[in-house]
């Protein structure tokens, strides 16, 4: 198994927004199965549970944590409410990225990279973006290509469709050009990409249909907003018993000393090359990271 350790990427299947206003909230996520917590320190908090909200956060911070978990702080655009003692708290607490929503221009991404770079000179923080404007999805591709220390970008559907009347109907139809804009902007410049949140938490069969599409278009995971969506969301952005079947042959198979000098094989009636042993390689890897974080208390 030594090629796993080239093909290690984060897992980011389910990512739980919580509400830094919200004690209760904060006391759950480190016991829940998600990949990511994002704590919302933006819409979720009214301007004047701010303060509150980030001792909440400091206190959340100086707990105990799993450490697959990734943690990640969404901040105030920087057009309305920013506030850079947000910014100070993040340099204290030292999350693994900072999501910033309603980002329009990559300049955005430098100026709070340069701030973080001030107030954490250390150790560098990553910057997570937030499309969810329309001028965010038109320019999704600039900001991926030069957003300073940019990991990740997560569509955010809620104000994408408030901005511009599409109305939410099954399969997502007129958003889906939009979705793939933005993934297509994140796979060309290794930015991960995440699909937006699901309003209704209580419809799981809902929910899971747009798991499906979402993993299809190519997203890596989901951003969520309640416990129950955990579940639903590792299953369907996770490799399937299937999948991983299907690669261990197509692993063993390169893997045999006659293959050494062959690029393509045929592997029981279908074309297999190069690259589908690299995709069974990332595939085989994912899946053992998620079963190690499975055995890890
Ligand atoms: N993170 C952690 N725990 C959560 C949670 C979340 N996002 N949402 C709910 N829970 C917990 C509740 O505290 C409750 O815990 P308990 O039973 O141990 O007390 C349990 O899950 C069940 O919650 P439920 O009663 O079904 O929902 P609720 O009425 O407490 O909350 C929402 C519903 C929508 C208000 C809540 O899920 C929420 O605030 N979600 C996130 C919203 C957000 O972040 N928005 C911004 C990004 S779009
Ligand atoms: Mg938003």
């Amino acid at each position: 198994m030594e090629f796993l350790k080239n093909h290690i990427m984060p897992v980011r299947r389910s990512l739980l927004s919580v509400p830094t206003d919200n004690r209760r909230a904060l006391e759950k996520a480190p016991g829940l199965d998600c990949d990511g917590v994002i704590y919302d320190l933006e819409d979720s908090v009214a301007p004047e549970k701010k303060a509150e909200a980030r001792d909440n956060l400091a206190n959340a911070f100086s707990r105990e944590f799993p450490s697959q978990q990734e943690r990640i702080v969404r901040i105030n655009p920087l057009e309305s409410g920013f506030e850079e003692d947000d910014l100070k708290l993040v340099a204290r607490i030292m999350p693994d990225a900072v999501a910033l929503p309603k980002v329009e221009h990559a300049g955005e991404i430098a100026i709070v990279a340069d701030m973080l770079a001030r107030f954490a000179p250390t150790r560098p923080i990553a910057l997570w973006a937030m499309i969810e404007t329309p001028k965010g999805v038109l320019n999704a591709a600039s900001i991926a290509a030069n957003g300073k220390d940019l990991k990740c970008l997560v569509v955010g559907l809620n104000d994408l469709r408030k901005a511009t009347s599409v109305l939410p109907q099954p399969g997502r139809a007129y958003l889906v050009p939009w979705l793939m804009q933005v993934v297509l902007a994140g796979r060309a410049y290794g930015v991960d990409v995440i699909d937006s949140v699901f309003n209704d938490f209580k419809d799981d069969a809902g929910f899971s249909a747009e798991c499906v599409q979402g993993r299809a278009m190519g997203f890596s995971g989901k951003m969520l907003i309640h416990p129950a969506q955990i579940e639903i969301a590792n299953r369907h952005f996770g490799p399937d018993p299937h999948s991983i079947k299907e690669a261990e042959a197509i692993v063993s198979a390169f893997e045999r000393p006659e293959m050494r000098d062959l690029n393509v094989i045929n592997l029981d009636g279908k074309m297999i090359e190069r690259l589908h042993f690299e995709e069974a390689k990332t595939l085989l890897a994912q899946a053992a990271l998620i079963l190690a974080r499975k055995k890890s208390p």
